[in-house]
């Protein structure tokens, strides 16, 4: 047969300098045969006519069709829109008599110049038979697959003849189901190649005692091995020169730049069986995916995939893109900082993936392969029928797209059942190429797969997964947050998990844009949907399901995104500015934090602050705005980083990340002098004479030193519970199962960013009861000047059996003496709780600690003041007086040692700090508080100082 076997894709250029060039569209040794063919329009392949593949056949009649082009968007036939359904019926491997049919017919001049001619398709949908010089070559299928066929024999010098049947359906239309338009014809690349005997090209990167090698793996025709001339280049720099004795070669590659998708370092190895040539160029990058911790890594990092599902799609053209659609919108995805694709649900046309390597994306490259309208019990995945033609896709898919750096993971297909002919397909994948991972959402036990798939997967159903025992497999969405029509809300929410549990390595949202068709009206463009062209059959809108329009404009909701993608987090402290990078392998230089303070609508300050070099996951030095003394009215503080050089693709003068805050002012500084220490086990942050130490086992605040005096006994920590009060008694038996207290406390990462006169430590923290699994997630941010230390935190539950409510979260600061008297300015001046705090009226008040709580008959909590912006408290014996402020109005209480009432006998008090504290209701004898009153245990985030 003169099929080829599936291999790398790849073209012979006449010189070296053309091969660095790498466009195979000016390849010497290439001739597209793209542009006008003739073309006859059947009803069915029983209407062909003999011989219409020969010369002498007369095809006067016969019309023209461009290619690469559909069929149907070139008035032959119709497109017709369905999601699972087919359209036909749904009886493989039969189809219709009733089949749409084209014939092409075109003829072409060739003078041969190399050994070998190879003639190859690059996408024909569904079925093909091809005649050359009205010789029959064979058929093809796979219709987003690339075909060759070794022509030598049947090519004369002059002119020449092709023409090919196309079938728009065929029993493989049963294994290409997507939910897209259904749109047939030669709709890629037609192609014929002059080659040399060169026939195969595998470069796998190899990492090995922390040295990069190639391995080159070659084919060849012939009984022999040619040696082969191979250059390694950097650029246009060769930087390895060799011959290649042996089909398969490693070389060494001393100091080799990494492949990611942040820094995209690419390498071109030509190669060619004589010094001058046809020189061959293949290029591939250095990285490597492997399996951490249960995490899936990219050169060591674990990933998080902030992708996008992709179907080829132009509102025009269907699937036949242009290079320059592609370019433009694969730079487009990236310019929203969006990290991968998942080619949903079929390999792309062979340039997608030298754009992506180029530019950097993730790319997970799915097989052509859907059978959703016929997944019953007799799937065609558990019919041994299909078995080999399973395997062959995926084998068809990783020959022609093996060299690929921005390809990490093979998707075995999309909806198509589980079953033994999936088991054979993945098989066959690693036997070629076990250096990257495999996907595949309905294998939901993970038998075949590196990692377990899910879509539309609720937030709470994947924090259950996340944070259940024992060695799992990571969770990738293949698809989530639905972004039909007005939305996808919770695209933050989805952020939030991904970023803290460590086996929720992100997703794909589907889908990155509509395919809606263009159509050409009086009043201007407006696309269609399935319907439009009065298909029996078909699934409406739901083709109009993308983050962009059609014509790519993005929709709010991809705004969105890519804001809440954004590779800049900003921590603030009145004036103090943190900027933190959340790229996981680049570093950035040459940035500016751009900022603008606006008071009731006016602008009252703003400036640029140049940011120093920013590695990876870093923390920027701390950026001290200028901004007027004193306290401004409606305040909003807006940060952004902007570049002030071209990086990758962003322009000089691009904004990369934003954040807006509200600004509370700054009171006025006093000089200081800031010095940062270790000791064993504590981060010493000391202030003039004030000083704050913090756990570096457990990352809370374990002393802290007022003008030399210390004011903390224990360790300064997040806690959720409080004392049971007689209303709380129904819910105490269900309440001591949450295990609310004690908690333990785990410092995870931390980072330091320095000025002179001020530092800022962020803090990772894991926050567990005893007994459950629940737990919180804390990030915290210290932030000490000569003001004092403000504390600023941001916490998750997460467990699956963590508790829907607590009665409080909040710090507990645990005093060295008893509470003397307290002053504050809030609801006062008796205790005050969400439900009842109406003859609390806001003002300035002071108690001793006698006057504080109420004496309960029955010892229960008591004392808590609401609406607190600033307080001081005074400590017994030093009369230290320990003052704090809220950012937004507190909660604060003081009560004995351990939480339990002020009549207890302690020898000394705990003053609390509270986010949120719950209300009172009255069911003792009649209902829980109203649901706005109580402390569910979402996402909290608040900020207070304790002023030295
Ligand atoms: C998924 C499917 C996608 C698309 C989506 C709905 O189940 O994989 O191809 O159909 O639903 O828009
Ligand atoms: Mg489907």
């Amino acid at each position: 047969m003169n099929k080829l076997q599936p291999r790398v894709r790849f073209f012979n250029y006449s010189s070296v300098k053309a091969a660095l060039g790498y466009d195979d569209t000016t390849a010497t040794y290439t001739h597209s045969l793209n542009g006008d063919w003739q073309f006859q329009y059947l009803a069915s392949p029983l209407d062909i006519p003999d011989e219409f593949f020969t010369a002498a056949y007369d095809k006067m009649q016969w019309s023209t069709i461009q290619v690469p082009g559909h069929m149907e968007l070139q008035g032959y036939g119709e497109p017709n829109y369905t999601n699972l359904d087919f359209p036909i019926p749904a009886d493989p491997p039969e189809v219709p008599s009733k089949n749409p049919t084209g014939l092409y017919y075109r003829t072409f001049d060739y003078q041969q110049q190399l050994d070998r001619q190879i003639l190859r398709f690059d996408g024909v949908d569904s079925f093909f038979k091809v005649w050359v010089n009205g010789q029959s070559l064979g058929d093809g299928h796979g219709s987003r697959l690339m075909t060759e066929f070794d022509v030598t024999d049947l090519l004369v010098e002059g002119e020449n003849t092709i023409a090919i049947e196309v079938d728009k359906w065929s029993k493989y239309s049963f294994l290409e189901d997507q939910d897209q338009w259904w749109l047939s014809g030669i709709f890629r690349d037609v192609t014929l190649l002059d080659e040399t005997a060169l026939n195969d090209i595998q470069i796998t990167p190899v990492f090995k005692d922390d040295q990069w090698q190639a391995r080159i793996v070659l084919g060849e025709t012939g009984d022999h091995f040619a040696p082969v001339h191979a250059t390694i280049f950097d650029g246009e720099t060769a930087i390895i020169n060799t011959t290649l004795t042996d089909p398969e070669t490693m070389i060494d590659v001393p100091d080799a730049k990494e492949w990611n998708d942040e820094e995209p370092n690419l390498y071109t190895l030509v190669l060619s069986l004589s010094e001058d040539g046809p020189f061959v160029p293949m290029r591939f990058g250095f990285r490597r995916i492997e399996m951490l911790d249960d995490q899936i890594c990219l050169n060591g990092v674990p990933i998080l995939i902030n992708g996008v599902n992709r179907h080829e799609f132009d509102p025009r053209r269907g699937r036949a893109l242009t290079r320059e659609y592609i370019r433009s919108e694969v730079t487009q995805i990236k310019s929203l900082h969006i990290n991968a694709i998942r080619t949903s649900h079929y390999p792309d046309a062979p340039y997608f993936y030298d754009v992506c390597d180029e530019i950097g994306l993730m790319v997970f490259d799915e097989c052509d392969l859907e059978t959703h309208g016929v997944n019953g019990i007799d799937a065609p995945c558990k019919d041994p029928y299909w078995k080999e033609e399973f395997v062959e896709r995926g084998q068809r898919m990783v020959h022609r797209d093996f060299d690929h750096p921005s390809i990490i993971v093979w998707s075995l297909g999309n909806e198509s059942n589980f079953g033994p002919n999936f088991v054979a397909m993945a098989n066959a994948i690693r036997a070629i190429d076990p250096s990257r991972m495999i996907h595949y959402e309905p294998d939901q036990e993970t038998v075949v797969t590196d990692m377990y798939s899910t879509m539309y997967t609720a937030i709470d159903e994947l924090e259950k997964r996340a944070t259940r025992y024992g060695h799992i497999k990571p969770h990738i969405l293949c698809e989530y947050d639905h972004a039909m029509g007005a939305g996808p809300g919770s695209l933050q929410d989805y952020q939030d998990v991904f970023r803290l549990y460590p086996g929720l390595q992100g997703g794909f949202i589907w889908e990155w844009k509509d395919h809606g068709i263009a159509q050409d009206t009086p009043t201007g463009t407006k696309y269609v949907w399935g319907g439009a062209f009065n298909e029996p059959v078909n699934d409406g809108i739901f083709c109009i399901d993308g983050l962009a329009r059609p014509d790519r404009v993005p929709s709010p909701g991809l705004v969105e995104f890519s804001r809440v993608i954004q590779p800049f987090a900003f921590f603030v402290a009145q004036n103090h500015v943190v900027v933190r990078s959340l790229y996981h392998y680049r570093t950035l230089t040459d940035l500016t934090l751009r900022w603008t303070l606006v008071s009731a609508g006016v602008e009252v300050a703003s400036g640029n602050e140049p940011i120093a070099a920013l590695a990876a996951g870093r923390l920027s030095h701390v950026l001290t705005l200028a901004v007027p003394a004193g306290s401004l009215e409606d305040a909003q503080l807006t940060l952004s980083v902007v570049t002030n050089e071209a990086v990758g693709i962003f322009e000089k003068g691009s904004v990369l990340a934003f954040d807006q805050v509200a600004y509370h002012g700054v009171p006025a500084q006093t000089p200081a002098d800031v010095k940062v220490s270790f000791s064993p086990s504590k981060l010493v942050l000391t202030c003039n004479d004030s000083e704050v130490r913090v756990d570096l086992g457990t990352g809370n605040v374990a002393q802290l030193n007022l003008h030399g005096t210390s004011v903390l006994r224990d360790e300064m920590a997040l806690n959720v519970d409080r004392m049971p009060i007689c209303n709380d008694w129904k819910i105490m038996d269900d309440r001591k199962q949450d295990h609310l207290a004690p908690l333990s406390y785990r410092l995870e990462h931390f980072a330091i960013a320095k000025s002179e006169d001020t530092v800022m430590v962020l803090l990772q923290q894991r926050v567990k009861p005893l007994v459950r699994q629940w737990g919180i997630e804390l990030e915290t941010m210290l932030w000490i000047s000569a003001s004092g230390l403000s504390v600023q935190t941001r916490g998750w539950f997460d467990g699956e059996d963590q508790p829907t409510e607590v009665p409080r979260i909040g710090y507990d600061l645990p005093l060295t003496a008893p509470a003397e008297k307290i002053s504050w300015y809030g609801n006062g001046p008796t205790e005050a709780y969400p439900d009842s705090y109406l003859s609390c009226p806001i003002g300035s008040y002071e108690r001793s600690r006698a006057e504080w709580g109420f004496d309960y008959v029955v010892p229960q909590e008591a004392g808590n003041r609401m609406g607190v912006r600033r307080a001081s408290v005074t400590l017994a014996q030093t009369q230290t007086a320990l003052q704090v402020t809220g950012a937004e109005p507190l909660n604060l209480n003081v009560v004995g040692a351990g939480g339990v009432t002020l009549q207890a006998e302690t020898q000394t008090d705990d003053l609390r700090i509270d986010a949120k504290v719950a209300g009172l209701g009255s069911n003792a004898c009649g209902p829980l508080p109203l649901e706005r009153y109580r402390v569910y245990t979402a996402p909290f985030d608040y900020a207070f100082m304790l002023h030295f």
